[in-house]
């Protein structure tokens, strides 16, 4: 039976599972639907998807900060998802309250939902975009009233790019942010790979054909492809709970199993 709620805005296919409500669905959040559940269940069946959502969320949490340290007071953040705890918003304006935040997604119920949100904080925004065409949304009226491009910002693309199949140019899109960002910006992102579980992955990849959003897993080599004409910040490119832990116990057993990359460059 299809579920009935307020929450959703129109249009929304309730049956096909989408990234942002299976990922709302793993982090403990509320909104998602039947389809989503049966699909972050059949996730965790053959991967630790709750740790992987968890670990890459610790990450995005840490990474705001660390760019905010090094003076960044203006974020893009691409495929920003449904929101919850610990937004970049948050995290970065409870650092410097001058911050600024962009959030960029495809799924309208991230989208309203993010509106709902950010309606009296005159700081940030929310546009229903596709980050594959990063002209629109630099260009977007939203994006330019609250980010001056002349200055440095902290591109994010968190947990995000592997939904982008390499049919699409994933380096390219990315290449075309980096000649529209200022030297001295940063791009932040995590990405699935197959490198440290490849069956389970496999497995994992099977089940979202499945969904609105198929993905494509990359290795080492692949994800540090996507921050080419990007330097390197310490450590470089490392399991996402690696990635400046702020204590051991951020950092599991076993990191591989969080099965993302975290990696940062800075534009010169
Ligand atoms: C797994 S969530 C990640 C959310 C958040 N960045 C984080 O790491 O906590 C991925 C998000 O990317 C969005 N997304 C997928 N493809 C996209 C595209 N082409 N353009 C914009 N957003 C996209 C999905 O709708 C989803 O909300």
């Amino acid at each position: 039976m299809t579920e009935q709620v307020r929450w959703s805005p129109a249009g929304v296919d309730l049956d096909l599972p989408s990234s942002a409500r299976i990922y709302d669905y793993l982090l403990g959040g509320g909104h998602n639907f039947a389809a989503d559940r049966a699909v972050g269940e059949a996730l965790a069946e053959v991967l630790p998807v709750r740790d992987m959502a968890r670990l890459n969320r610790s990450y995005l949490r840490r990474v705001v900060l660390a760019l905010v340290e090094a003076g960044v007071t203006q974020f893009l953040d691409l495929g920003s998802g449904i929101p919850t705890v610990g937004n970049v918003h948050e995290v970065a304006q409870d650092a410097n309250p001058k911050c600024r935040v962009v959030y960029v997604d495809i799924e309208p119920v991230a989208v309203t939902h993010a509106e709902l949100l950010l309606a009296a904080n005159p700081d940030a925004t929310v546009i229903l975009a596709d980050l594959r065409d990063p002209d629109a949304v630099v260009n977007a009226p939203e994006t330019r009233l609250l980010l001056d491009f002349s200055r440095p910002v902290g591109l994010l693309a968190v947990g995000v790019l592997q939904f982008v199949p390499d049919a699409d140019r994933p380096r390219d899109v990315l290449a075309r942010y980096r000649d529209l960002l200022a030297p001295g910006s940063y791009l932040a992102l995590s990405h699935f790979t197959p490198d440290r579980m490849p069956r389970e992955m496999a497995a994992g990849a099977d089940i979202f054909q499945h969904t609105a959003e198929p993905i494509t897993p990359r290795t080492r080599a692949e994800v540090l492809a996507l921050v080419d004409g990007f330097d390197l910040v310490e450590p470089g490119l490392v399991f996402t709970p690696e990635w400046r832990p702020e204590s051991p116990d951020d950092v599991p057993a076993d990191p591989g199993r969080a099965n993302l990359y975290a990696v940062v460059g800075r534009k010169p």
